[in-house]
């Protein structure tokens, strides 16, 4: 017996040291390099307080660079045990994402195309399936198309007036209102859905995330390799069945119906010269739908919640509105957009002030000299560009809390340095769908303030608070607001 308990705290013992000798191997890479780093605290590195919720991953990164940010072109800093590159100067953001882009083509993301075919989407993927990707899809997300889509996005907006005539005007669930219109996009443009589905969609689009656990996905990121042989999800079974189906059942009716109007995305993969497959275009509708539901609901949310809180800014935008309206018959068309400026300034402001993505993330795929300095990107370092810290920066947005639309006029955006305002990312791995996103939040503003008002009612909280889970920058709880009709 006592042989055994020996035995037993002996492993124990053995265990802990290795799992010791692991964590400070792993959390003296910076000290190592001889590069300028955030002191790590044991095992936590510096996100503690991060994975237990207790505060925003973009906190943790708003208090390193504010610390960092003169000192050196970029800080280490550690995420658990996974070193990070924290980059603090505008120069090397502008290089990292445009000039030397090719030194950065990967993300670095989890994905398992045989294990789970929707993951092989041009947000997870990396190296040359990412390439190829991107080269069609570039043929996709082309100006002239997103125009073609422009009816149908003014169609669906329809539905956010009839679902404003039903609300409950002293208290609306706005995050409910701005979400319902956006899956609606994303059901018909991602997907090519009939109307009479969106209701399944909806409910599927809110169940994908239901078995992620944080801890499981970090292990998938460190060790894709074993995470890959252990057929690790990363999206709930039943949901991702889910859209895989309805995805492949739209691109065999795509094809039985020839000559019908131009309605989605998929559709135009579908009728590419040299199409991809069809397991393929369905993994695209849901890469689609995972990368900008949240940050098309988070916008158009707090765009109203700022509005609701500056009424001389929402009368404004409401007068320039229904002015161009009035000037364009009424039609929601490409130069109607075009005039919409201030509109325009107010989604953009909003971008800046509440970042959805905080931060982009780049691995190195080779080795990286930052010209003249003695400072080396090594190849498979994993960079991240705090994007909300820098719209954020007081040197480069003064007195950045306030909410003031006019730092978009043109002038004023002409005098700040390139890469200050980066919501949609920028260069080969910036949002394919930047341009398609602003049309759709503007036109998703057009439906919302032409016939009504907002205003703060009590259920409002202010200021508005962002949910911990979430790395993505978005509401803790729903916004909720007055609305009254004006004429
Ligand atoms: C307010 C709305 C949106 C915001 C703020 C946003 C922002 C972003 C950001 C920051 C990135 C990473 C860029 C980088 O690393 O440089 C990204 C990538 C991406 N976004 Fe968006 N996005 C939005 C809407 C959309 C929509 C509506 C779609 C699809 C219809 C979409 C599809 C994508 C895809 C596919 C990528 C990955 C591109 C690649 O790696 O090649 N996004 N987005």
């Amino acid at each position: 017996m006592m042989d055994l308990m020996h035995r037993a705290l002996l492993t124990a013992f053995g265990a802990l040291s290795v799992f010791y000798a692991v964590v400070k191997i792993s959390l003296g890479y910076w000290k190592r390099r001889g590069i300028l780093h955030e002191k790590p605290k044991f095992f936590w590195g510096n996100i503690k307080g991060v994975v237990s919720g207790k505060r925003h991953a973009q906190d943790a990164l708003q208090t390193i660079y504010t610390e960092y940010k003169g000192k050196a072109p970029f800080v280490g800093f550690y995420a658990c045990l996974k070193p990070f590159i924290l980059v603090l100067d505008l120069k090397l953001v502008h290089q990292i994402i445009f000039t030397d882009a090719g030194h950065f083509t990967s993300r670095g993301l989890y994905s398992n195309p045989s294990g789970e075919p929707l993951s092989a989407n041009l947000l997870q993927l990396d190296g040359h399936k990412w390439r190829s990707l991107h080269a069609k899809s570039a043929e996709v997300f082309t100006p002239a198309n997103m125009q073609k889509l422009l009816p149908r996005l003014a169609q669906i907006s329809t539905r956010i007036q009839s679902d404003l005539d039903k609300a409950n005007l002293q208290s609306c669930n706005i995050s409910e209102l701005v979400g319902a219109y956006n899956t609606d996009v994303m059901a018909s443009m991602a997907f090519g859905l009939g109307g009479q589905h969106h209701q399944e969609f909806a409910k599927w689009t809110r169940n994908y995330w239901a078995d992620f656990r944080l801890w499981r996905a970090y292990l998938a990121l460190e060790f894709p390799f074993i995470a890959r042989l252990l057929q690790y999800k990363s999206y709930a079974e039943p949901a991702t069945a889910y859209f895989q189906k309805v995805a492949l059942a739209q691109i065999q009716e795509n094809r039985r119906r020839d000559r019908q109007p131009l309605q989605s995305f998929l559709q135009l993969y579908c009728n590419a010269a040299h199409p991809l497959g069809d397991d393929k275009v369905a993994a695209q509708a849901f890469g689609f739908l995972q990368a900008g539901l949240g940050p098309l609901n988070a916008t158009l949310g707090f765009c109203l919640y700022e509005l609701a809180r500056h009424p001389e800014l929402q009368d404004r935008t409401r007068l320039e509105i229904k002015k161009t309206l009035e000037q364009h018959g009424d039609l929601v068309t490409p130069e109607f957009l075009r005039e919409l400026r201030f509109t325009k300034q107010v989604l953009n402001e909003t971008l800046r002030l509440h970042t959805p993505h905080p931060f982009l993330l780049r691995r190195a795929t080779k080795e990286f000299e930052l010209p003249g300095s003695v400072f080396v990107i090594a190849r498979g370092n994993n960079v991240l560009i705090p994007t909300a810290a820098i719209h954020r920066d007081p040197e480069i947005y003064p007195d950045p809390e306030r909410f003031d639309p006019n730092r978009f006029e043109e002038e004023t955006k002409r005098s700040r340095p390139p890469a200050a305002f980066l919501p949609f990312g920028d260069g080969l791995r910036g949002c394919i769908a930047a341009r398609f996103a602003e049309q759709q939040l503007l036109v998703g503003l057009v439906a919302l303030l032409k016939n009504h008002r907002y205003a703060p009612c009590v259920e409002t909280t202010i200021p508005v608070e962002y949910d911990n889970r979430r790395l993505l920058l978005m509401p803790k709880s729903d916004i909720k607001l007055s609305v009254e009709r004006v004429e």
